[in-house]
């Protein structure tokens, strides 16, 4: 059975459909119709909860989008929704600052707005506009505007006090603590070692893998599909690991990007920005590298960036390993080498100092929008001449792949405007793209070809600002 605290509550839960999402247990279950459903896809963040977990010895508070979030995945967690923060007649200091600010209209978003504050007030003692807008990037509101929204939140989050929560938090930790850390209901399985979980998908290939579920569960919510019997690799001790030593980074399969993100960034500056951009904050808490990988979807944004830093996936199969460069993995639309009962357990990243990782993406909206192309490039150079390079592209064909071509076309030539043309001609010979919902071909061609010159501008004069997001963050500097 699984085990987790609804606010103070124990649950406990044997018999329930494995693709059951936390949503519809909420509203259909508990009665609990404070979080709404929006989108049921994770883009509008209407369903916004939080998540309590040990770690450390402390409470860790986490935004989620229960729309994509199966009930399963609860398990050893505290769940707290809109309905836990007033206490009688006084609402939550977040609450209070939205009311105070005129932060609401209608009210359909004001629960997963409440809920994305709540978050970040518990994670951190004083933010900055940044701050808030970065944990508001999942929530659309429709007739407010969002001004007051973030108003709220500097004035929430800036205020010092304890609330019920922290006031309970030993309890609540005993009672989260004696929730053994494996579980297995009617068709759900958590296993919190890998043998387990090899074990389960060898013995029983039907079930579905899974850890963030937020690709997955868009199969049930959005094509209406079943997933009879799932096994989640959340509690996988030895795929929760982020590990490194002088050569590589060891990242466990299960890792959430908001876990790994600082120590990659540490490594390679330019992942900031595709971090922030990838999906929103609580798509960050939940999404996994390893789930991006398998998903095998060709927007994905950390496939081109893996193929560019020649990273390697630990495969395994009941009790066989084998090691899969990340170039050789995918094999077709949607297809890799994984076989049946096989998963990915490690994710590893070659450190290649002396390189520099420069990683462009393109999407219709800045936050919480899907790559309609992302270029990634791993340069070596002296002096102004390349020595090395390895590309890789998502969205410009079938699968994420590198481009051998320009590759080839930039190592022994100096940054010149002359290298500039021939590495710019060199992308319709690596990718024909097709036209699709997102873009034509012609224009994701055109957009590779602009990655190819921004590359050069950024080679050639370091010190200008090129990007969006440096000008924001200089001329908030400055102001
Ligand atoms: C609103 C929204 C915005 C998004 N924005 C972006 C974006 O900007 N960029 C982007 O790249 N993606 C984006 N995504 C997609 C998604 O968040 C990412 O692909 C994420 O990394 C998936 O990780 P997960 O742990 O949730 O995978 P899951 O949904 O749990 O799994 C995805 C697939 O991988 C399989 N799988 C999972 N783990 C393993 C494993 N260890 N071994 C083998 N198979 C496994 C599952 O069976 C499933 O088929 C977005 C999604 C949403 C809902
Ligand atoms: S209902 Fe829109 S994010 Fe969940
Ligand atoms: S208050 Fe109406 S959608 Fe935000």
């Amino acid at each position: 059975m699984i085990e987790f605290l609804l606010n103070n509550e124990y649950v406990a839960l044997d018999d329930f459909p494995a693709d059951q999402t936390v949503l519809d247990y909420l509203r259909i279950h508990r009665n609990r119709c404070g979080t709404k459903e929006g989108c049921a896809s994770g883009d509008c963040g209407a369903c916004t909860v939080v998540i309590a977990e040990v770690v450390d010895d402390e409470l860790r508070y986490r935004s989620l989008n229960s729309c994509i979030t199966f009930i399963g995945s609860l398990h050893g967690k505290q769940l707290i929704t809109v309905e836990d923060l007033a206490q009688g007649d006084e609402l939550h200091a977040v609450q209070q600052a939205l009311v105070k600010s005129h932060a609401s209209q209608c009210g359909f978003c004001t629960p997963g707005f409440v809920m994305s504050l709540f978050a970040l007030y518990k994670t951190q003692s004083s933010v900055d506009r940044y701050a808030v807008e970065t944990a508001l990037a999942g929530n659309l509101c429709r007739c407010t505007g969002y001004r007051p929204i973030v108003e709220a939140g500097l004035m929430a989050c800036n205020q010092i006090g304890a609330d019920q929560f922290d006031r309970c938090e030993s309890i609540i930790i005993s009672k989260l603590r004696a929730i053994p850390t494996h579980a297995r209901a009617a068709s759900f399985v958590i296993p919190d070692s890998i043998e387990q979980l090899a074990n389960t998908m060898i013995e029983d290939p039907e079930y579905r893998i899974f850890c963030g579920s937020t690709d997955l569960a868009l199969e049930v919510t959005q094509n209406l599909y079943t997933l009879p019997k799932l096994v989640s690799v959340g509690s996988v001790k030895e795929m929760n690991r982020v590990e490194q030593d002088n050569s590589e980074f060891r990242i466990g399969a299960a890792v959430r990007y908001e876990d790994c993100a600082g120590i990659l960034v540490s490594q390679w500056p330019d992942l900031a920005e595709v971090f922030l951009r990838l999906g929103s904050l609580p798509i960050r808490n939940q999404g996994s590298i390893g789930g991006n990988v398998a998903n095998a979807s060709p927007i994905g944004d950390m496939p081109p960036v893996l193929m560019a830093l020649n990273a390697a996936l630990e495969l395994r199969l009941g009790n066989e390993q084998r090691i899969v460069p990340m170039d050789e993995f995918f094999i077709g639309y949607k297809q890799t080498v994984l076989r049946p009962g096989e998963f990915i357990s490690t994710i590893n990243i070659p450190k290649s100092s002396g390189s520099r990782l420069f990683v462009y993406k393109n999407s219709k909206r800045f936050d919480d929008d899907i790559s309609t192309c992302l270029g990634a490039f791993l340069i070596d150079f002296s002096g102004e001449k390349i020595t090395r390079a390895r590309i890789a592209f998502g969205g410009m064909a079938a699968i994420t792949k590198r481009a051998l071509v320009l590759e080839n076309t930039l190592v022994n030539s100096s940054f010149n405007s002359e290298t500039l043309r021939r590495a710019r001609e060199t992308v319709p010979l690596d990718f024909q793209p097709i036209d699709d919902v997102r873009a034509s071909a012609d224009y994701r061609i055109a957009v590779a070809k602009g990655f190819i010159s921004r590359l050069f501008l950024e080679l050639v004069r370091p010190n200008d600002i090129h990007r969006i997001t440096r000008f924001e963050h200089q001329s908030m500097e400055m102001t």
